[in-house]
């Protein structure tokens, strides 16, 4: 099962793919926890695109395909994969679909959760992610037991940098103008399906196993 998760910042990719990848037994591709955990580490590629998350911005096409050729040429990805956050361009796209026809591959189902920019809003300025394993919780929605620390693993949550009013609004914009017509490169493939992402983690994941299964 080879699946693209599409939707603006905070739809639920993250939530949904994790879920997705225990599910079916497949990794979750996410370029920006790969990129997270770059920054984090102060590697080149850190610091490449720390400036460009920071500011709510993509890192250049060049530097996210590179990672994605890798990783979906590793051995954990020959049963399939979830890809949370990649493709975010167009020539992003079109490098993925020539990158799978080498392999004589290609994506199943684009999933593309619609969520108004309200919600995605509240959603991510109350978002505490898992600093360790990467769980997320939310300050009003999904409090963890013991404040400030992961139900999970035990580690301490903290908030993204980017997680803040300024920067989620830059980053709904860039989601606009560079990543929603991919609906329409997907549509024209065949292969996009659209889920309303309002209502519980779970009804949305029920859904979602509804389109891919
Ligand atoms: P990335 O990490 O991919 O962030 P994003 O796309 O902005 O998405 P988020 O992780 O913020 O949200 P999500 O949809 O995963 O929602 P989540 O499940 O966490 O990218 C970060 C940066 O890296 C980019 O800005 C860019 O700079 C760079 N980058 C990454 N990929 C790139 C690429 N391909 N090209 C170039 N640059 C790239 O949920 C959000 C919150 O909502 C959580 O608190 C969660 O608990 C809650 N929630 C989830 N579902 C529900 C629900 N159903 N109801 C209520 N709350 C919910």
């Amino acid at each position: 099962m080879r699946l693209i998760l599409l939707g603006p910042p905070g739809a639920g990719k993250g939530t949904q793919a994790k879920m997705l990848a225990e599910k079916f037994g497949i990794p979750q591709i996410s370029t920006g926890d790969i990129l997270r955990k770059a920054v984090s580490n102060d590697t080149e590629l850190g610091k490449q695109a720390r400036a460009a998350m920071d500011d709510g911005q993509l890192v250049p096409d060049e530097i996210v395909i590179g990672l994605i050729k890798e990783k979906i040429r590793e051995g954990d990805c020959s049963r399939g994969f979830i890809l949370d956050g990649f493709p975010r361009t167009i020539v992003q796209a079109e490098k993925l679909s020539e990158t799978l026809e080498e392999m004589n591959l290609s994506i199943d189902t684009v999933i593309d959760f619609e969520v108004n920019p309200q919600e995605l809003l509240e959603r991510l300025t109350g978002r505490r992610s898992c600093s360790n394993c990467g769980a997320m919780f939310h300050d009003e929605t999904r409090q963890p037991k013991k404040a400030g620390i992961c139900d999970d693993c035990g580690h301490e949550l903290y908030q993204r940098p980017d997680d803040n009013r300024e920067t989620i609004i830059k980053r709904l914009d860039v989601y606009e103008k560079e990543t929603a017509p991919l609906k329409e490169f997907y549509r024209k493939r065949g292969n996009l399906k659209s889920i309303e992402g309002r209502g519980s983690v779970e009804e949305i994941f029920s859904q979602v196993c509804s389109l891919v299964s």
